[in-house]
C-alpha cells in the first residue's frame, strides 16, 4: 500500500484488446495498474464489433484490482480514453441497442459517399477537418438508419466507447473534443457539434453528448458505481481524449512542432498544432510520389490540450502487419519461444536483420486491413512485390519490418508538408521495443527517434489529465513537465537512409501501380 497522504489519478483506457487502469502519482510513478480482456467480435468479413457491457465488465474488474493495491482515499480524479470512433447505440432507458461498430469496422463504404453527397465534400472539409472515412462514427449511425430502422427508431444516445464507462462510471452522457472529432460531427475548428452537418445529415441532434475541453470534470463517481468497482463515490471524472490525443499527452506531445510515432496495432504519426490542421492544407505541396488527395487522409482533430489542436496520419496495420506475419510464418517458433519465456518478435527482427537493407529486391506493402493514410482505401491489401527464387522468410521479415516504415514515412511527410519540421519523434508503442526495427524506423524518417522512458500508452496520457481536472497542476503542458520522462535517443544511420530515401519513390510507385485491381479483387475478382 502507498502512503494514505499521496495523491493519485487513474488513467482508464477501453483499447480493443482490453481495459488497463492504471494508478499514478504525481511524480508520474505507475503505482498500481492492472488489465483485462474483453471479446472482439467480427459477424463478417471487414466486420468488428464489441459489445459495451464487455468493456464495463472488463473496466469493473480492473477498478477492483487496482483500489486493491491503493487505499482508494487517495484517489483525487479518474482520466478516460479509448479507442475512437466507435458507435455505442443506447435507448432513452441508457441501454445498450446493439453492439458497437468498432474504428476498424469497414461497412460503411455506401454511407460515406451519402455523407458527402448529403454535406458536400468542401464542406465537410472545412467544418469536420477530414473526408468521410469509413472508421469514423457518423458513417455507422447512417448505416444503423439504413440497415436496421427498428434499432435506430430506439435510438436516444449516441457514444465514443470510453464515454459509456463515464456514463455507467457518473450517469453523465459526455466526451471530450479530441475523441469528438473522429465523429465526423464535429465543428473542429469551433470546438462544438456541428448544427450545419447535423442538419445535412438529418440527425436528431439531442442524441450527442455534451462536448467537454480534456481536462474538464464532467461528472463524479455515483454511489452505485462506487459500489460495483470500489471506488470512492463523488470522485470526479474528467473528459479525457481519444487514445491517439490521451497517447500524445502521456508522451508529452503539448507544443506544436513536435511529433511522435506510436506502433501498436495501428500506427500513428501525431503533431501538435496551433491552428486546426486542415486550414493549412490548401497552401500545402504534395509530397512527390504521393497523390494530391493524400492530404485530406491526415486527420485533423482537436488536441486534449486546451487551445491546441493536431494532424494525424493513421495506418491501419502498422504492428497488425507484423503480428499477421508472425502468425502466419513463424507459429510453431512464436509457441516455442513462448514456452521458453522469450518474445518472438525477438527471433523475426535477429533474422530480418541477417540480410541486407532493402531484403535484396522485396517490398511489402502493409495494407491488410485497408488503409486511410496516405491512401484512404478501404479496399487496399497486403502485398509482396519483387519475390524472387534468392528469397527466404527472412528477407519477407525485414521487407515487412521496412514496408511499415516506408507507410509511416508517408504520413510523416505529409505532416511535414502541412508546416511541421520535427528534429526528433518520441516513439511508443510495442514496435519501439525493437532495436533493430528501430534503427530501420530512424533511418526510413531520416530523423532521429527518442524512447520514453515510461511508455504506459493513452492510460498514462488520460491519467494525466485527471491530474490538471483535480486540480493538482494548473495544465496540461505543466503536468507532462512534471510526470513525463523521456529516455534513449535512436540515431540515424547515414548510409541506411540514403538506401532507404531511394526506396520511397518505388514504394509509392507500387501501391499506384496497384490501386486499381484492389477493389475487383475484394469482390473475389
Ligand atoms: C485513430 C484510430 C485508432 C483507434 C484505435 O483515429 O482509429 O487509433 O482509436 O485505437
Amino acid at each position: 500500500m502507498t502512503p494514505v497522504s499521496e495523491p493519485l489519478f487513474l488513467g482508464v483506457d477501453v483499447g480493443t484488446g482490453g481495459v488497463r487502469v492504471l494508478a499514478v502519482d504525481p511524480a508520474g510513478r505507475v503505482v498500481a495498474q492492472a488489465t483485462a480482456e474483453h471479446p472482439l467480435h467480427v459477424p463478417r468479413p471487414g466486420w468488428t464489433e464489441q459489445d459495451p457491457r464487455d468493456w464495463w465488465q472488463a473496466a469493473v474488474r480492473c477498478f477492483r484490482q487496482v483500489t486493491g493495491q491503493v487505499s482508494p482515499g487517495q484517489i483525487q480524479a479518474i482520466g478516460l480514453t479509448g479507442q475512437m470512433h466507435g458507435s455505442v447505440f443506447l435507448d432513452r432507458h441508457g441501454e445498450v441497442i446493439r453492439p458497437a461498430l468498432l474504428w476498424n469496422d469497414q461497412r460503411t463504404v455506401a454511407e460515406c459517399r451519402e455523407i458527402e453527397d448529403r454535406v458536400g465534400t468542401e464542406t465537410l472539409l472545412r467544418i469536420a477537418g477530414n473526408p468521410a472515412l469509413t472508421g469514423f462514427t457518423a458513417p455507422k449511425v447512417l448505416w444503423l438508419r439504413r440497415h436496421e430502422p427498428e434499432h435506430y427508431a430506439r435510438l436516444a444516445h449516441l457514444l465514443l466507447p470510453k464515454d459509456y464507462l463515464r456514463y455507467r462510471l457518473s450517469g453523465a452522457l459526455a466526451t471530450d473534443v479530441a475523441d469528438a472529432s473522429g465523429t465526423l460531427l464535429l465543428d473542429v475548428g469551433a470546438r462544438r457539434w456541428s448544427q450545419e452537418i447535423i442538419a445535412a445529415l438529418e440527425l436528431n441532434p439531442a442524441i450527442l453528448p455534451e462536448v467537454y475541453e480534456g481536462p474538464e470534470i464532467t461528472g463524479r463517481v455515483t454511489p452505485e458505481a462506487a459500489a460495483e468497482t470500489g471506488l470512492p463515490p463523488g470522485i470526479p471524472v474528467v473528459a479525457g481524449g481519444g487514445d491517439q490525443a490521451a497517447g500524445a499527452v502521456g508522451v508529452g506531445l503539448v507544443r506544436p512542432g513536435q511529433v511522435s510515432m506510436s506502433v501498436g496495432t495501428s500506427g500513428v504519426v501525431f503533431a501538435p498544432t496551433e491552428r486546426p490542421g486542415h486550414l493549412q492544407a490548401g497552401a500545402a505541396q504534395v509530397p512527390p510520389g504521393l497523390d494530391p488527395r493524400s492530404l485530406r487522409t491526415v486527420h485533423s482533430f482537436c488536441h486534449a490540450v486546451p487551445g491546441l489542436w493536431h494532424v494525424m496520419g493513421v495506418m491501419l496495420s502498422s504492428g497488425g502487419s507484423l503480428r499477421w506475419f508472425r502468425d502466419t510464418f513463424y507459429r510453431r517458433e512464436a509457441e516455442e519461444d513462448r514456452a521458453a519465456g522469450q518474445e518472438p518478435y525477438d527471433r523475426i527482427t535477429r533474422e530480418a536483420a541477417e540480410v541486407p537493407p532493402g531484403a535484396e529486391g522485396l517490398l511489402f506493402l502493409p495494407y491488410l486491413t485497408g488503409e486511410r493514410t496516405p491512401h484512404a482505401n478501404p479496399y487496399a491489401r497486403g502485398v509482396f512485390v519483387g519475390l524472387g527464387l534468392h528469397h527466404d522468410r527472412r528477407h519477407l521479415a525485414r521487407a515487412v519490418l521496412e514496408g511499415i516504415a516506408l507507410g509511416l514515412r508517408d504520413s510523416l511527410d505529409l505532416i511535414r508538408a502541412l508546416g511541421v519540421s520535427p528534429t526528433e519523434i518520441r516513439i511508443t508503442g510495442g514496435g519501439a521495443r525493437s532495436p533493430i526495427w528501430r534503427s530501420i524506423m530512424a533511418a526510413v524518417m531520416g530523423i532521429p527517434l527518442r524512447l520514453m522512458a515510461v511508455d504506459e500508452g493513452p492510460a498514462f496520457g488520460a491519467a494525466i489529465l485527471a491530474a490538471v481536472g483535480s486540480g493538482f497542476y494548473p495544465t496540461v503542458p505543466a503536468a507532462c513537465e512534471a510526470m513525463v520522462r523521456v529516455g534513449e535517443k535512436v540515431p540515424v544511420d547515414p548510409d541506411l537512409a540514403r538506401r532507404y530515401e531511394a526506396l520511397v519513390p518505388l514504394f509509392r510507385r507500387c501501391y499506384r501501380a496497384l490501386e486499381g485491381i484492389f477493389p475487383e479483387l475484394s469482390t473475389g475478382g
